[in-house]
């Protein structure tokens, strides 16, 4: 195998990178109250605990870790980064799951959030994790400089929110006609900017932070970006085939519940077939928008094939 082939290191550095993540979550969430907080009530904290530990492929830290490596960014930095961009993703499946959005019981592979705690607290620990983010992001450790952590915090802020995450959660809810009595017909495009909103904006964002926290120059930076994009439009293509195709028991969550549920997916408009199709075109177009890096971008390439190959 060549020696700038990402793919044989790929599986075991994402593990590494999940265990990173899981030992820094786990420390920053501890029962000790830091300053400025009072208390951390035991119910709340142990359901942030619950909701963002022991699960989870860890696929936007390793993202963000593997981006900024790109630039040196030392590891303790980019793992703060990592965990911050990893809370809002978590919140983000907390509220995703409740019975008012998609109203699941399974995630990874056990019971949802509101089914093993109740939907009140599964609403404050999303609350409480999305903040949480901007505190890790705000921290001196995340990166010395105030006006990267100015940016770091500015990013993450435009990619959960209104013009992002969440507003992509209201489009996919309007899809399904919730709020009119003729739902909305959605075409090809208009399903692609719902996606990259919701999905996309997040793991965007987790490539663009490699590069913030680099000090990157407009043309790598918006390399990533780009990459990012097409990472994010990926991975959602194939969460729906996923749906479709999947078992709850792999994939950890239910499956078969998109069509039902007369969900706005790219799946649904192209079909399996040219749907699959689409997903590896776009693999191999992340992988271009990676030619600035030549064989260092070796690990984001392999990133590329795994959104599209995974399993779960
Ligand atoms: C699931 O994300 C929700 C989507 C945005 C499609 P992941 O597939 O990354 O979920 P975890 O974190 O591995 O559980
Ligand atoms: C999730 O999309 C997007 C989020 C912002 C959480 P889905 O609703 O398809 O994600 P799953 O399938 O429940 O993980
Ligand atoms: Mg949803
Ligand atoms: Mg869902
Ligand atoms: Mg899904």
């Amino acid at each position: 195998m060549a020696v700038n082939d990402g793919s044989a290191q790929f599986e075991g550095r994402l593990s590494e990178i999940a265990a990173s993540t899981e030992a820094l979550l786990d420390r920053l969430l501890g029962p000790n109250p830091a300053a400025g907080e009072r208390i951390r009530p035991a119910r709340l904290l142990e359901g942030m605990r619950y909701g963002s530990l022991g699960g989870g492929k860890r696929f936007r830290p390793f993202l963000v870790v593997e981006s900024a490596a790109l630039f040196a960014v030392p590891r303790e930095q980019s793992l703060m980064a990592a965990t911050a961009l990893e809370c809002v993703h978590c919140y983000s499946l907390v509220h995703d799951d409740l019975p008012a959005m998609d109203n699941d019981s399974m995630r990874r592979g056990r019971p949802t959030l509101h089914k093993a705690f109740d939907e009140a607290t599964a609403i404050l620990v999303g609350d409480s994790l999305l903040t949480f983010a901007f505190d890790i992001l705000a921290r001196p450790e995340t990166h010395p400089d105030p006006t990267i952590r100015a940016a770091l915090v500015l990013g993450l802020a435009r990619a959960a929110g209104l013009g992002g995450m969440a507003g992509g959660q209201m489009l996919d809810l309007a899809a399904e006609g919730r709020f009119a009595a003729t739902p909305p017909q959605l075409d090809l495009p208009d399903v692609e900017q719902l996606q990259a909103m919701k999905t996309g904006a997040l793991l965007r964002y987790g490539c663009v932070c490699g590069a913030i926290l680099g000090g990157a120059d407009e043309y790598k930076r918006l390399a990533l970006d780009r990459f990012g994009a097409i990472i994010g439009e990926a991975f959602q293509i194939a969460d729906d085939l996923l749906d479709v195709e999947g078992d709850a028991a792999t994939v950890g969550k239910a499956t078969g519940k998109d069509a039902d549920a007369r969900k706005a997916t790219a799946v649904a408009i192209l079909g399996v077939t040219q749907a699959r199709k689409k997903l590896f075109g776009l693999i191999e177009e992340a992988e271009r928008a990676l030619a600035p890096f030549g064989a260092d971008a070796a690990l984001l390439k392999s990133a590329a094939r795994f959104v599209a190959e995974r399993r779960a």
